[in-house]
Formats: C-alpha cells, sequence, structure tokens
C-alpha cells in the first residue's frame, strides 16, 4: 500500500445507545485496494461500525467522530450523500428489491451510476449465475444469489469503497466461499477498497489483507491476516477446536 490517504478512514469513532457504548474505536483505515476483515462475535459492534461509516441507524445513537472518504471529511453528510460519493453499503441479508426481476433490480442500479460504475456484462462476469436468473424476482432467488445480486447492484453503482455487512449469514458453506473469492477478485482484477464484516472469521481469514477483532465495540487485536492467523485470541476464539 502507498502512502497515499486511505479510501476510507474513522477516527475516534464513538456510539452509544443510551448507556451503552457500542463503539469505541480510535482508527481504522481502508487502503486502495485493500480488503479488511472486521470481525467479532454476534453483538460485538459490526454493524454499529458499519452504520456509522454510512451515516445510518436504528434508533437513536449518539455518534462522534470523524469518518473520511478519500481524505474528505463525511462525517456531516446524511448516508445519501456518502453512498452518491461512493460509501456502498451491502447490509446484512443483502439489498434486493423482493419484488423486481433481476434484471430490473440491476436497472434500478444503473440508474444512478457514476463513472466508477462496473458494466453489466462485467457484473454478469463475476456472477454468471445471475445471467441464469434475469427474470427470476429478488424474492425467488435463494440467500447466495440474493447476496451476490447485492453485491452486483452496489459495483453497478460504482463503489469506491465498498462495505459488506456479514455476506455470508445464511449461505450455504460452499457459496461463503464462492461469495468470498469472488469479493477478493474484485480486489485483485479491479482495485476495489473492501471493507468485509463477517462473524465468520473462519471464512475471512482466507480471503483478508488485514483483520480487525473486535469484542464489545472496542479493538481486541488487529494485524495482516498472516500474524492474525497465529494470533491466541483468534485461534482461541475462532479457529482452534471446539470454537465458536
Ligand atoms: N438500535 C439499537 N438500539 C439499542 N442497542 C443497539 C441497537 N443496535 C445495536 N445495539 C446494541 O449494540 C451492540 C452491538 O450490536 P451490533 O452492532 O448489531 O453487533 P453485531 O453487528 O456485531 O452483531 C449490541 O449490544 C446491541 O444490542
Ligand atoms: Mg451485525
Amino acid at each position: 500500500m502507498s502512502a497515499a490517504a486511505p479510501v476510507l478512514e474513522a477516527e475516534s469513532l464513538r456510539v452509544a445507545y443510551g448507556g451503552n457504548q457500542a463503539l469505541d474505536l480510535p482508527r481504522l483505515a481502508l487502503g486502495a485496494g485493500e480488503l479488511v476483515g472486521v470481525v467479532g462475535a454476534n453483538g460485538a459492534g459490526k454493524s454499529t461500525l458499519v452504520n456509522a461509516l454510512l451515516g445510518w441507524s436504528r434508533g437513536r445513537p449518539r455518534v462522534s467522530g470523524r469518518v473520511r472518504l478519500d481524505g474528505e471529511d463525511i462525517s456531516a453528510l446524511p448516508t445519501h450523500e456518502r453512498v452518491r460519493r461512493g460509501l456502498l453499503l451491502v447490509p446484512e441479508g443483502g439489498a434486493v428489491f423482493a419484488r423486481l426481476t433481476v434484471t430490473e433490480n440491476l436497472a434500478a442500479s444503473a440508474d444512478r451510476a457514476t463513472g466508477r460504475a462496473y458494466t453489466e456484462d462485467e457484473v454478469f462476469a463475476l456472477f454468471p449465475r445471475l445471467r441464469e436468473r434475469l427474470h427470476h424476482t429478488g424474492g425467488q432467488l435463494s440467500g447466495g444469489e440474493r447476496q451476490m445480486l447485492a453485491i452486483a447492484r452496489a459495483l453497478r453503482l460504482g463503489p469506491r469503497a465498498l462495505v459488506l455487512d456479514e455476506p455470508s449469514i445464511g449461505l450455504a458453506p460452499r457459496l461463503v466461499v464462492s461469495v468470498l473469492e469472488t469479493v477478493r477478485r474484485l480486489v485483485d482484477e479491479r482495485g476495489l477498497s473492501v471493507l468485509l464484516v463477517e462473524q465468520n472469521v473462519r471464512a475471512a481469514i482466507e480471503v483478508v489483507d488485514r483483520l480487525v477483532l473486535i469484542e464489545r465495540g472496542r479493538v481486541l487485536a488487529e494485524g495482516p491476516v498472516a500474524a492474525m492467523r497465529d494470533d491466541p485470541r483468534i485461534i482461541q476464539a475462532y479457529l482452534g477446536e471446539g470454537a465458536a
């Protein structure tokens, strides 16, 4: 990675729901063409982080800190402005229109596409399965296909940074591998910058460059994946025998 400003950067990001401090993150940086995994158990604060990056929330949390996209402070911008600048989120479960067909779902994104947008052919080359399902509605797709369509929709908008919240959830193990490998290809072949949020540490560790482990809203450990693989905290909690 070069010394250029990170594509996405958070500083002193804190989120509290009432008296409950759900996130306290001194710094998180995503470099250009980097795939960073934020992992942690259920309730660790992963979605809270994702929502704070996007400037979105369920309920009424107190949020403080800075978020920068390509060096520009976007902390005060509403979600749709962050999205327009290329900070794209695929939320848990994948955002697709259940009543629209695959074609229509993709067209809905293309209408708002930027210069960074992937073409339809590029999207189908990444997810050939979607081409076979063109006339199926979002509601008729399997969990894996829905996740692919959600990522495809984000690509059609033209991401600067892509944030994926638990893309593996509810997917058969084989599909988890397939979806995450495609994400890796986007990084390797297209230089996309991706923040991958996952409870599935075992799967995430196979594709990311760096891993950030969070627990109760705080960073417990972080580093290049090669080192994190040998971290006793990761092994004990996630990789060892009898681990989650
Ligand atoms: N809208 C909300 N109101 C109150 N507490 C919340 C809300 N959303 C999340 N929390 C709390 O914040 C903590 C982190 O939740 P979350 O970010 O959803 O975890 P994860 O995505 O890692 O499973 C949990 O203790 C959760 O109960
Ligand atoms: Mg979550």
